[in-house]
């Protein structure tokens, strides 16, 4: 049911806030309530909040009315009149996490089974009905087909014929599988394709007996091409950070106290500084313990609460107006298989009570503008897949993930997968702004309206660093004018913070 309300407001062109989602789900009607949700809001409005449900449920009320709080609509394009001045965005909405709690897990296998038919059915859900995949069938009905078809399908296996060099994909949708034959030199052999992706594939089929299906063209379900990156339409800015690996003896002290200084205004550009609202730090909060071998040798506190009591100690120098989101990484005390769920609470009690503390990966919007965080643990996956790619340019490899509208597909590689029975990693709705950390380097992009950080790390380099050829990108940062997306680098790592420019 909740995939099904899910896609029923994504029809509408409405995103759900989390807590909104469960009120529904916990009605004795939730379609019929999310329906007339729809009915009694503006057309233009862009969240559905948890106050717009317990409206309805409690008083049954219209929702067109002074009450509502319409993110991302603007006033003169509201038929219903409903003015920005009397309903200002929420600042902060938590839309989704991609973890699912659950009280009892079933077999791991049966969950690994669902999570794999869920990504199947929300990325065939985006493909489906598109002209580039003209007669879309089911894999087992291809056997009676000749000429041309199109498949959904998910990546099993790719792998290259010793001869020519062609590509043979291993593929298989809900009802059967197969091998096809991408030939070398064509744009569909040119791609960078990784296992359990899903794509559509339009195939020609040959009359022989014992023909392979030749890939004509391969589709990914990607972001649309004339999409446009929604603003917030009052005066708001984020600061993205992360990696700050607090309890390291290589949290880099001085560039971070600098980067108080520039919050607090003591620095170049006080204005930039004074507007900001948000936080966001994308995981690794602190360093944890016995993540990789000989850890203890690189840390300054060995015990984790300390760590985290530290880290609060941090967190309580930024200063007081500020909104702060944090999400785990693969540092933090929290199981390590992707989707993570957010901090315990016995850890929640040492941070600043204005902390955030949501999921990895979770999507949020902050006034309005539509931001998925993500760790980013699987570019140690996606990295070594992808010719070319490396951490010194992530935003590369989050281009691939908006494509592949999925943070990290590879199954059974470095990044553990937590089996839950919907996939917490999918890219939906593609958001204004994509966040990760983990890769410690710093990167501003952009891809088809979405803007591309990632958002260095405050740990300089280690020795396991050095022995795994990673060269890190420390103490910076990015500010994002949520009304303009313009993006502008602090960069603490200098005797003085450096304000650049959009180094997009
Ligand atoms: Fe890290
Ligand atoms: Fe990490």
């Amino acid at each position: 049911m909740r995939d099904h309300l899910v896609a029923f407001f994504e029809s509408h062109h409405r995103l759900v806030e989390a807590d909104a989602l469960r009120l529904l789900l916990e009605s004795p009607e939730p379609l019929l309530l999310s329906r007339r949700l729809v009915e009694s809001t503006p057309p233009d409005a862009t969240f559905v909040t948890r106050e717009m449900v317990e409206l309805l449920v409690v008083h049954g009320a219209s929702l067109s009315g002074a009450h509502l709080r319409v993110a991302g609509s603007s006033p003169s394009a509201s038929p219903l009149g409903v003015a920005r001045s009397i309903a200002p965005p929420p600042m902060f909405t938590l839309l989704s996490e991609g973890f699912v709690p659950t009280a009892r897990r079933r077999n791991a296998l049966e969950e690994y089974e669902e999570l794999f038919r869920s990504r199947y059915r929300a990325l065939h859900r985006m493909l489906r009905g598109r002209p580039d995949l003209p007669n879309l069938r089911p894999m087992k009905e291809l056997a009676g087909v000749h000429g041309t078809a199109s498949v959904i399908v998910m990546l099993r296996e790719i792998r290259r014929t010793a001869a020519k060099g062609h590509l043979i994909l291993s593929v298989e949708d809900e009802t059967g599988g197969g091998e096809v034959l991408v030939p070398r030199d064509t744009p569909a052999g040119r791609l960078s394709l990784v296992p359990d992706e899903v794509v559509g594939l339009r195939l020609y089929l040959g009359r022989e007996k014992k023909r392979i299906a030749r890939v004509e063209a391969i589709e990914r379900p990607d972001v649309a091409s004339n999409r446009s990156m929604r603003r917030a339409d009052s005066p708001s800015h984020a600061l993205f950070l992360s990696d700050l690996h607090i309890g390291s003896k290589s949290f880099m002290t001085e560039p971070w106290d600098r980067l108080m200084g520039f919050l607090r205004g003591d620095g170049p550009r006080p204005d930039l500084a004074l507007a900001i609202d948000h936080v966001v730090i994308a995981g690794d909060l602190v360093d944890g313990i016995g993540i990789y071998p000989n850890q203890e040798r690189d840390l300054g506190i060995g015990d984790i609460v300390e760590q985290y009591t530290e880290l609060g100690r941090r967190l309580r120098e930024l200063p007081e107006r500020l909104n702060i989101v944090v999400l785990p990484g693969n540092h933090d005390a929290v199981a390590p298989s992707e989707p993570q769920p957010s901090l315990p609470k016995e850890l929640l009690k040492v941070l600043p009570d204005r902390v955030r503390s949501v999921g990895n990966p979770s999507t949020f919007a902050l006034n309005g503008v539509v931001v998925q965080a993500y760790h980013g643990r699987s570019f140690d996956d996606l990295i070594p897949a992808i010719p070319g790619a490396s951490y010194e340019r992530p935003t590369d490899v989050m281009k691939l993930m908006l494509k592949m509208r999925h943070l990290g597909p590879i199954y059974g590689g470095r990044m553990p997968v937590t089996p839950q029975s919907r996939d917490g990693l999918l890219i939906d709705p593609a958001p204004e702004i994509l966040v990760t950390g983990h890769a410690h380097t710093f990167g501003v992009d952009e891809y088809r309206g979405t803007l591309l950080l990632n958002a260095s790390t405050w740990q300089a380099e280690t020795e396991y660093q050095r022995m795994r050829n990673i060269t890190p990108v420390p103490a910076r940062a990015a500010v994002v004018d949520l009304a303009s997306m313009v993006t502008t680098a602090i960069d603490c790592s200098g005797d003085e913070t450096a304000v650049g420019g959009s180094p997009a």
